[in-house]
C-alpha cells in the first residue's frame, strides 16, 4: 500500500490548479473586452430620439440641450440631454451631418494639437483647462456679451479663434490660424464629449471652475 501523500505536496494539483486560473482569468478579460466595447461604441440617433441613453450618445446629441446634474446615488454628476436645442440656428442635423461636424472638429482638435496644453477624456496636459466637460463650462455665459454673440456656440466659436481678445486667465490661449468652419466642428466636438458619462470624470468640475475663474 502507498503512503497517502498530501493534496498539497501533489506537482499535479498545482498544475492542475495553474491551468484552471489562467483559462478563467482568460475568459474573464475577454468579456471584459468586449463589455467596454459595448460601453464605449457609440449610440445612433434613433436610441437618443428614444430617449435610450448610450454612455456615449448619437452624434446627433448636438441637436440637444446637455446639462451636467449632481446624481445623489452615483455620488458625482452626470451629463442629463434634454429637449431640443438649437446649435448655430439648427436643431435637425441628421447622424451624418452631425458626424461630418465632429469628424471636422477631430481633424482639427489633432491637427492643432489641443492635447499639447489640454486634457481630453483622461488624454493630454494640464498647463490649461480640462476640455472634457468644456461646453458646460458656466464661464461661457459671461462669454456671450463679451465677444457680442446671441448663442453659447458662436461664443466658444469667437473665442477658438481669437483666444487672445478673450483671456479668462492670465495664462493665455494662443492664436492657433482655427477657420470659423473649422471652430464650428470644434465647438460640436466639444459639445458631443461633455454628453458623454465619463462617470464623474474630471472629478468637481464645478468647483474647478470656480476656482479658476474666481467666483
Ligand atoms: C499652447 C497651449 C494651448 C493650446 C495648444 C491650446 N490651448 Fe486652449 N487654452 C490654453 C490656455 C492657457 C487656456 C486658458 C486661457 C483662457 O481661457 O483665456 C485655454 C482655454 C481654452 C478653452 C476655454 C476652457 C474653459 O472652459 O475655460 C477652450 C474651450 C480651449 N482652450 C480650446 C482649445 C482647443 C479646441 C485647442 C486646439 C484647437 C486648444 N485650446 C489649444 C492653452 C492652449
Amino acid at each position: 500500500m502507498s503512503k497517502k501523500v498530501s493534496v498539497w505536496a501533489d506537482n499535479k494539483f498545482w498544475q492542475r490548479s495553474a491551468a484552471w486560473v489562467t483559462g478563467f482569468a482568460a475568459m474573464l478579460l475577454i468579456w471584459l473586452t468586449f463589455d467596454s466595447m459595448g460601453q464605449i461604441s457609440m449610440g445612433t440617433a434613433t436610441e437618443l430620439n428614444n430617449g435610450v441613453t448610450k454612455r456615449v450618445p448619437s452624434p446627433t446629441v448636438i441637436n440637444h440641450k446637455v446639462t451636467y446634474e449632481m446624481s445623489e446615488k452615483r455620488g458625482h454628476e452626470v451629463p442629463v440631454i434634454g429637449g431640443k436645442e438649437l446649435f448655430f440656428g439648427r436643431d435637425d442635423y441628421s447622424e451624418e451631418e452631425a458626424g461630418a461636424l465632429l469628424r471636422l472638429g477631430k481633424l482639427g482638435i489633432q491637427a492643432k494639437n489641443c492635447m499639447n496644453c489640454h486634457t481630453l477624456l483622461g488624454n493630454g496636459a494640464y498647463y490649461a483647462p480640462d476640455l472634457t466637460k468644456a461646453w458646460l463650462d458656466p464661464m461661457w455665459e459671461s462669454y456671450i456679451a463679451r465677444t457680442e454673440k446671441s448663442t453659447k456656440e458662436e461664443a466658444i466659436a469667437e473665442f477658438l479663434q481669437n483666444p487672445s481678445m478673450y483671456p479668462s486667465h492670465e495664462r493665455m490661449m494662443p492664436n492657433l490660424g482655427i477657420t470659423a468652419e473649422e471652430a464650428k466642428g470644434i465647438v460640436a466636438f466639444l459639445k458631443h464629449m461633455s454628453s458623454i458619462d465619463t462617470n464623474g470624470f474630471p472629478r468637481n468640475f464645478g468647483r474647478m471652475q470656480g476656482a479658476i475663474h474666481g467666483k
